[in-house]
């Protein structure tokens, strides 16, 4: 690769990094794991709650109640919070 390919290629991936429209939060998190995980991990003890049930500081601190009963490591539980985090209405998103 020559010198003027390089410099194209670091220019182009900084302008992607630059402009890319993902946050931080989103790119360390998996919503459609987070929610095939919450179908497959939540429901195997009890009922899952709806997300409107609890606020996301309730949801939290439940999550980390969770994770331990279901075994569940950090990026997956950063997942399943995407995912009730997603899910919750306009109304409903404290
Ligand atoms: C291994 C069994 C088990 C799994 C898996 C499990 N739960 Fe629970 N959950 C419980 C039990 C038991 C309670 C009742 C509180 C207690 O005694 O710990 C509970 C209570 C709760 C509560 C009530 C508030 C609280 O924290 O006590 C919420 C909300 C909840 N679970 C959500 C979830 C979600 C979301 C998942 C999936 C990530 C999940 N649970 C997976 C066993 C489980």
């Amino acid at each position: 690769m020559n010198i003027v390919t390089k410099i194209a290629l670091g220019a182009l991936t900084l302008l992607f990094i630059g402009t890319s429209p993902v946050s931080a939060q989103e790119e360390t998190t998996d919503l459609a794991n987070g929610a095939q995980l919450w179908a497959d991990t939540c429901m195997r003890c009890h009922n899952a709650r709806p997300p409107s049930d609890l606020t996301m500081r309730a949801w939290s601190f439940s999550m980390n109640h969770m994770r331990v009963r279901a075994g569940l490591t950090g990026e997956e539980t950063r997942d399943i919070l995407a995912f009730i985090r997603a899910s919750k209405t306009e109304n409903d998103k404290q």
